[in-house]
């Protein structure tokens, strides 16, 4: 099972030509509301690309909305999409909110924590009562640190593989990484993380090693259309390249990427670490191929599609 500690947003979505200056009022060309939130974005991108559905769920979401519609229709999508949401509470606080401005396939994105800031120490223990040394635990940033803090240290004494995606970008205490397997951060949060800004072939494998030097032993700095690079304890080393596809909207991509790796990661046994990538990198394409968070996320069989037929620009 992989448990994902994290956000969830109800994702207001604008595609505008252009953003508007100081004290300018412009027209969007499109809205769309949905589901977002990295955490929730994540979960649901383990369940499509493991086929999971109502009956068979390989992934349980830790989380909190509001106790309002708004909060039930995202617990109803959540499920909709094959995310257990056993340990996804109602409370009383506003759903948190994200809007999206989505301008020449660009995203900017502003977010009300709401209901994901009171996130608690009780809901991590309720929810990995029942974990083993089997199961993953994926965390991001989006809702109170010390409660991620908290979970990794937590599962880590499972036994449990740990993944961080460190988004937003937040300087960490060093005592985290200790009890992380698996980091992915994107450019700009391994430079805050590493205070290198990883733009060259040699930047970014110093980032890399810095972040190796912190303790974890695998790291992947994904580069958004320059693709990925990946490290496993410095000795195995590769870059993976990102498709070429029509890009719509680049929202909820990099989500995609880190829970199709979460998903493959624990059997690189079976399959390598640049495998696992490859195969997080191929869904991601797709993700950016469609408007929206959620809604765009691929599933498995579209994975694999593309991987018969990668789409050449
Ligand atoms: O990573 C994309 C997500 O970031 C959006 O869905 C938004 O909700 C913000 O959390």
């Amino acid at each position: 099972m992989i448990y994902v500690l994290g956000s969830i947003n109800h994702d207001i979505s604008l595609e505008l030509e252009r953003l508007p200056k100081k004290g300018e009022t412009v027209s969007a060309d499109g809205c769309q509301t949905g589901l977002g939130g990295k955490g929730a974005n994540q979960a649901v991108a383990i369940a499509r690309l493991s086929g999971a559905g109502e009956g068979k769920k390989s992934v349980k979401m830790i989380g909190r909305v509001g106790n309002d519609a708004i909060g039930a229709e995202l617990i109803a999508r959540l499920n909709a999409f094959g995310v257990d949401t056993e340990f996804v509470r109602q409370v009383n606080r506003a759903t948190g909110t994200a809007i999206v401005t989505v301008t020449d396939k660009d995203n900017r994105i502003m977010t009300y924590s709401g209901a994901n800031s009171g996130l608690s120490k009780t809901d991590v223990d309720e929810a990995l009562e029942g974990a083993t040394g089997e199961d993953t635990l994926l965390c991001q940033l989006e809702v109170p640190l010390y409660v991620v803090a908290y979970a990794l240290r937590k599962a880590r004494m499972l036994g449990m593989t740990t993944i961080l995606n460190p988004a937003p970008a937040k300087s960490l205490p060093d005592d985290m990484f200790y009890n992380v397997d698996v980091i992915v951060p994107n450019e700009i949060e391994a430079q805050e993380l590493t205070g290198i800004r990883p733009n060259d072939e040699s930047s970014r494998w110093e980032a890399v090693q810095k972040l190796h030097g912190l303790g974890v032993p695998y790291v992947v700095i994904t580069l958004g259309d320059k693709g990925a690079v990946l490290s496993d304890n410095g000795y195995i080393r590769g870059h993976i390249p990102a498709y070429k596809v029509a890009a719509a909207d680049t929202t909820g991509a990099g989500d995609t990427f880190v829970g199709a790796l979460a998903l493959t990661y624990p059997h690189i046994g079976m399959y390598s670490f640049r495998e696992a990538c490859a195969f997080a990198a191929r869904a991601a394409a797709l993700c950016v191929m469609k408007r929206g968070a959620a809604e765009s996320i691929p599933t498995a069989e579209e994975v694999n599609r593309l991987y018969v037929y990668p789409i050449k620009k």
